[in-house]
């Protein structure tokens, strides 16, 4: 189920504007990449256009090729859509959706899908889509109330078993944590600990321990000034890249020299 995602010559554009440029990374199958960097490097950016959503915004587009499963997502004929279910996404602020139930949210995915799923299917999916975010116990007795009537922690968890109810390959996370409080943040991290066994996870932090701690490996993104395209520095196992980077950028990044 979990791929390896093979990014070649990648160059990201609004419009004129180059914002990411040359990528080339090979992302592992069933581990943890998180990027890191700062402000503006493009971190967002280029996690956006591992599942086609970067060019949801006028003007936007990317040259090159993500290849995930040797295929890539970018060839003619490519739906974005099923890229988008096999590439999930959770972002910075949880988004449950306001007017549906628990139940319903973690079904959203799915029957965007037109997946037609019985009741007795459709439950089973609710429950281990739950039990996979770690949010089953505290919500099974409440399924039909609104998504939004639970805690940031948990609806961020709720936003995860949406994402996972739909069995994507890849998860792409865009500061998950950055909302939250440690207590929660730590339960979501050890989640995602857990979620490399079944799927690639690609997660842009701005908190190295977070990195540090959650990640198989690390991509180090700069930039060399405003208006200037954010590059790739360097990429590697996360305790080589926070203990002995190969860049001199990396390690004025990592050690708070940056600026
Ligand atoms: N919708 C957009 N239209 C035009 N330019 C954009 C858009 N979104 C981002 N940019 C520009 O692209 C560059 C990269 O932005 P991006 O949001 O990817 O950075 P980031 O590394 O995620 O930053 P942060 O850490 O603040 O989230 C920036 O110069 C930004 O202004
Ligand atoms: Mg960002």
């Amino acid at each position: 189920m979990a791929q390896a995602i093979n990014v070649e010559d990648l160059n990201i554009y609004y419009s004129e504007f180059l914002a990411v440029e040359n990528v080339n990374v090979t992302i592992q199958p069933r581990s943890v990449t998180a990027l890191i960097g700062p402000s503006g490097c493009g971190k967002s950016t280029f996690l956006r256009t591992l599942n086609r959503m970067h060019e949801v915004i006028p003007g936007a587009y990317a040259t090159g090729s993500v290849e995930i499963e040797g295929a890539n997502i970018y060839g003619s004929g490519v739906d974005p859509v099923n890229v988008r279910r096999r590439v999930g996404m959770v972002f910075q602020k949880p988004n449950p959706f306001p007017t549906m139930s628990i139940r319903d949210n973690v079904l959203a995915g799915v029957k965007l899908n037109n997946q037609r799923i019985s009741r007795s299917t459709a439950d089973e999916l609710v429950e281990s889509s739950l039990r996979g975010a770690n949010l089953w116990e505290e919500v099974k007795d409440r399924l039909d109330k609104p998504g939004m009537g639970l805690s940031g922690g948990q609806q961020q968890r709720l936003c995860i078993a949406r994402a996972i109810a739909v069995k994507p390959e890849v998860i792409l996370m865009d500061e998950p944590c950055s909302a939250l409080d440690p207590i929660s943040t730590l339960a979501i991290e050890d989640l995602i600990h857990e979620m490399k066994q079944d799927f690639t996870i690609v997660i842009v932090t701005h908190n190295m321990q977070q990195a540090s701690r959650v990640s198989d490996r690390t991509g180090f993104f700069n930039i060399a000034g405003t208006g200037k395209p954010g590059h790739l520095i360097e990429i590697d196992e996360t305790e080589k890249m926070f203990t002995n980077p190969e860049n001199k950028q990396t390690e004025d990044y990592i050690s708070g020299r940056f600026g």
